[in-house]
């Protein structure tokens, strides 16, 4: 469904990402992981076109991306759950909603917004409070919406469970996992391996811009060096 090759992108004359080349297949779940700076929020950035690369090419269902406008991926299914979230803190939860459906129809929008609400009940007891009063959670739960608003096929998510209680991630990945099974694709970054370990089917290591491993998710956490090296998570020992 996506396949980045030899992606190379940065800002200015800095180079973020060199040579990245991926696979994610239909329906999965991929999750991209690294250190600080490693360059995974510029990978995402570049899928969704907030980025443009400076050579490589990144297909979606058999389009050449290179081509469309970052506006039109999002029509083609294209959405991304930003690092850092970026709501509007003044608009109401429903209108930050109303801003991620784009030229949606009202009967379109009430539809989706339903469907949202019903994947996150919080949101539906806070519609018409303003985004900036919501806790950390439920300001990534109405991030999460907002994406969904576009009823994206290729989901991006940009550090799901950063700076959030437990109780929260375990909602958040539920959510995922319901997502998964309703037949989208996620691509998903992570600081906590553990829980994109346990979700993803492919997992692609970054380090310093450049692709240090990638692999199935059950081979990256039987692959002991790796573990020592990048992931800092239990081995499996079967
Ligand atoms: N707007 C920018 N201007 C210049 N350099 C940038 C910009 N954004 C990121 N970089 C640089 O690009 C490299 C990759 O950054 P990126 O944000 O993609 O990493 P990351 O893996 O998402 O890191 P983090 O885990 O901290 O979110 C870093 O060296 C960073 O300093
Ligand atoms: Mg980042």
């Amino acid at each position: 469904m996506l396949k980045l090759e030899a992606v190379t992108a940065g800002y200015g004359d800095i180079l973020a990402i060199e040579d990245i080349s991926f696979d994610v297949p239909e329906g999965s779940v991929f999750a991209l992981l690294g250190a600080n700076g490693a360059g995974k929020t510029t990978t995402m950035m570049t899928i969704a076109g907030h980025v443009s690369p400076k050579s490589g090419t990144i297909f979606y269902d058999g389009t050449d991306l290179m081509s469309v406008a970052t506006s039109r991926r999002v029509q083609k299914g294209i959405a991304i759950v930003p690092e850092g979230r970026r709501l509007f803190p003044d608009l109401t939860v429903a209108e930050n909603l109303v801003v991620g459906g784009y030229s949606r129809s009202r009967t379109e929008e009430s539809a989706r917004i339903a469907e949202i609400v019903e994947y996150f009940p919080r949101l539906g007891e806070r519609i018409d409070q303003r985004a900036g009063s919501l806790s950390g959670g439920e300001q990534q739960m109405l991030a999460m919406g907002r994406a969904l608003m576009a009823s994206p096929r290729l989901l991006l998510v940009d550090e799901l469970s950063l700076g959030l209680m437990p109780k929260v991630v375990d909602d958040c990945y539920a959510v995922i996992t319901r997502l998964r099974q309703a037949g989208l694709t996620i691509l998903l970054v992570e600081q906590n391996t553990e829980r994109a370990l346990a979700i993803a089917d492919r997992v692609c290591v970054l380090e310093s811009g450049r692709i240090a491993w990638s692999g199935s998710a059950k081979d990256a956490r039987r692959n002991e060096a790796l573990v020592q090296a990048y992931l800092g998570v239990a081995t499996e020992t079967n």
